[in-house]
């Protein structure tokens, strides 16, 4: 098309991902994966079986090989001369910083390990970890990895009562957290959330051991017996531990994410395939070249971004990369620039609703920092309008560094659709191809694949591939109904719709099902009904995701109220749309916090009950509504309209 952006050739020369990697895996799918497992992962056994789908939609991949992933991302490369090459780059919101290279982290690992040994932790058991945006974070993950005991981390964001769901779930006998978090330049409470977690009301919690970072150094209640301090524990351990190998299928971590109902579904990936896809994206999509580059995503641990591109890619890749503990305007609106400038930071992986609001924030804001180390720059969690795309290339990019806007979910578990940086004519908007070794495909309603332009459908992948899920914790059922069924067994239904432009690029439109995504995250429009309805307050609830300037989609909540808080709205409206606005962000946290809750005498129902978000979005979206004919009660927009003009 007219503006795209090709590379330049010395980037091209240099780049990891050739455009032979497209051919070679159109001729030998699997054979393509095998040499890619084999050139990345370092296996104590070779695998005798590249894909075994005999037991679709359950895969197995790389059938018969062991590894170790914690010895992948740190050990290995100890072993190839490279300890004292930086692993982590760490900066703390309030200026402190550690670094630490992979000889401080193997150390570091290993006294983990040893540590969640003698807290009993067994190949197999599961720890929740609870933390914020510190190396320990890093340690617990590949510490648990190591012994083969699956984590299950819970953003920091999030309230007692999500996590309180998840460690049940999850069945976890270990939480790993902190005292507390720096945000905003102010101490905030962590270990707090976690002791009402387990304190919960009449069911008995399945933890038996806190371990617990000292951050913040603020108060905090104590359980004998229960309660270990990180400092004292894991500090006396031996600083050295043998790693033993697991198959390949072995459980590697269970990650929650929302889904169509209230309760969030545990996303389940396994060790050998999801550390190849993740070191084979993070290569030849970020390109980064360890030696030299200096790697920086900007997620939370909390999110599979974190996982995939923090932790299991970027460290099985030998990279050195930054983490930064707090918010993009502490102490001052220019602090991310200050740390590109700072660590030289090559490679950039952020999420377009930090863009946009560093496109308000200003333009002179990046250009009094010096960025000219960025040669790459990454996008994730949602579409990235083309003039947000722009202005990331123009004032961020110094006007030519390439852009990757890169397509996955939390259940792919890494990279599927995005350019390679070094191949690509970029688009703008577009996440453009599938990568080597993946296939999608859009349907139509009736589930035919089709690929004239323009033409809105569903986005399916078409083959397996080794980072898949593996399954919902605990529901084979919902992992089949979700993913399998909607188009039948053969395709993997992401939940997406999609199009193809002129050239034949996809573009990804947003969730088709009742799942919102606000800043790049997934919050279900159900889990936050139930939390408002929760409330003494709330007859019944509503809520859309509807267009937001700054996080790409926000939450909007429509609320019918009991006869008496109904006289309490009256008489104190805006006190009692906050204190459900808290309500919301205490039950599940901040992030989903309606940006409006709305009043109303009744909600849009058809005959059959099922509300009709769509004709709220168009409320919320100040849009003139639409067709109303399938409602069983016609004039209840009108009547609803009316109230809000009030
Ligand atoms: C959903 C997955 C991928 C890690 C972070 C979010 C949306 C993600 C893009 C993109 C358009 C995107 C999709 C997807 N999404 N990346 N580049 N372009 N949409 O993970 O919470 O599992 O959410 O995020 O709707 O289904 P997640």
């Amino acid at each position: 098309m007219s503006d795209s952006y090709a590379p330049s050739a010395e980037l091209t020369a240099q780049a990891n991902g050739q455009a032979d990697l497209f051919d070679q895996a159109e001729a030998d799918f699997e054979g393509f994966w095998a040499a890619q497992a084999r050139e990345r992962i370092t296996w104590s056994k070779d695998f005798d079986q590249t894909l075994d789908w005999s037991g679709a939609p359950f895969a197995k991949w790389f059938v018969g090989g062991e590894l170790n992933a914690s010895v992948n991302c740190v050990d290995r490369h100890v072993d190839a001369g490279n300890g004292e090459r930086v692993a982590i780059h760490f900066e703390g919101e309030g200026g402190d910083t550690r670094t630490i290279t992979y000889a401080d982290l193997q150390r570091e690992v290993a006294k983990t390990a040893n540590a969640l040994v003698e807290l009993g932790v067994g190949t197999g058991d599961r720890v929740a970890i609870y933390l914020p945006m510190i190396p320990e974070a890093v340690f617990a993950m590949l510490a648990c990895a190591r012994l083969g005991a699956p984590h299950s981390v819970v953003f920091g964001g999030f309230s007692a009562e999500a996590l309180h769901t998840r460690i049940a779930d999850a069945d976890a006998r270990v939480v790993i957290t902190a005292d507390g978090q720096f945000r905003r330049g102010k101490p905030a409470p962590l270990k707090a959330a976690v002791d009402a977690a387990i304190d919960h009301g009449d069911d008995e919690s399945p933890v038996e051991k806190v371990l617990v970072v000292q951050r913040t150094k603020g108060d905090v209640e104590w359980t004998e017996g229960r309660d270990v301090w990180w400092h004292e524990l894991v500090e006396r351990q031996a600083d050295t531990h043998e790693a033993q190998a697991f198959d390949s299928e072995h459980p590697l971590f269970i990650l929650y994410t929302s889904g169509t109902t209230g309760k969030p579904k545990g996303i389940f990936h396994t060790t050998g395939g999801y550390l190849t896809q993740a070191a084979y994206t993070n290569s030849v999509v970020h390109d980064l070249h360890p030696e030299t580059d200096v790697y920086w995503c900007t997620a939370d641990i909390g999110w599979v971004t974190g996982h995939s591109y923090i932790v299991y890619g970027p460290l099985a890749n030998g990279a050195t990369q930054v983490i930064y503990e707090g918010t993009p305007d502490t102490p001052h609106q220019g602090r991310w620039w200050e740390i590109v400038q700072k660590y030289g930071v090559s490679i950039l992986y952020t999420a377009p609703t930090a863009i946009r609001t560093f496109m308000k924030w200003g333009d002179d804001i990046p250009a009094s920092y010096d960025l000219s180390s960025l040669r790459v720059l990454g996008s994730v969690g949602e579409p990235i309008n083309p003039e947000a795309w722009r202005w990331y290339r123009e004032h961020i990019g110094g006007g030519s560094a390439p852009i990757v806007d890169t397509w996955w979910q939390t259940e792919t578990g890494a990279i599927m659709i995005s350019p390679l940086p070094g191949v690509t004519s970029l688009e703008p908007g577009s996440a453009q191809r599938p990568i080597p070794g993946i296939s999608a495909e859009i349907l139509d309603d009736e589930g035919k694949p089709f690929t004239e332009p323009e033409k809105v459908g569903y986005l399916v992948l078409t083959k397996p591939w080794p980072s898949m899920l593996r399954g919902i914790w605990g529901d084979e059922e919902r992992y089949k109904e979700t993913y399998w069924s909607r188009f039948g067994p053969k395709y993997y239904f992401a939940g997406d719709g999609a199009k193809y432009d002129e050239d034949g690029n996809i573009w990804l439109l947003g969730r088709v099902d009742d799942v919102m995504n606000v800043s790049g995250h997934r919050l279900s429009t159900a889990e936050i009904e139930s939390a408002l309805v929760s409330h003494p307050a709330v007859a019944e609830a509503a809520v859309v995701g509807a267009n937001d300037e700054t996080t790409g989609q926000a939450p909007v909540a429509f609320v019918i109220l009991r006869g008496d808080a109904a006289q309490r709205a009256e008489e104190e409206g805006d006190a009692l749309v906050q204190e459900l606005r808290n309500h919301v962000g205490k039950e599940i946290g901040p992030i989903a916090k309606p940006r409006q809750v709305l009043v109303v005498p009744e909600l849009p129902k058809t005959r059959s009950g099922k509300i009709m978000r769509r004709l709220l979005k168009d409320v919320a979206e100040n849009r003139e509504v639409g067709d109303v004919t399938t409602l069983a009660d016609s004039s209840v927009m009108g009547q609803i309209q009316d109230g809000l003009k009030k």
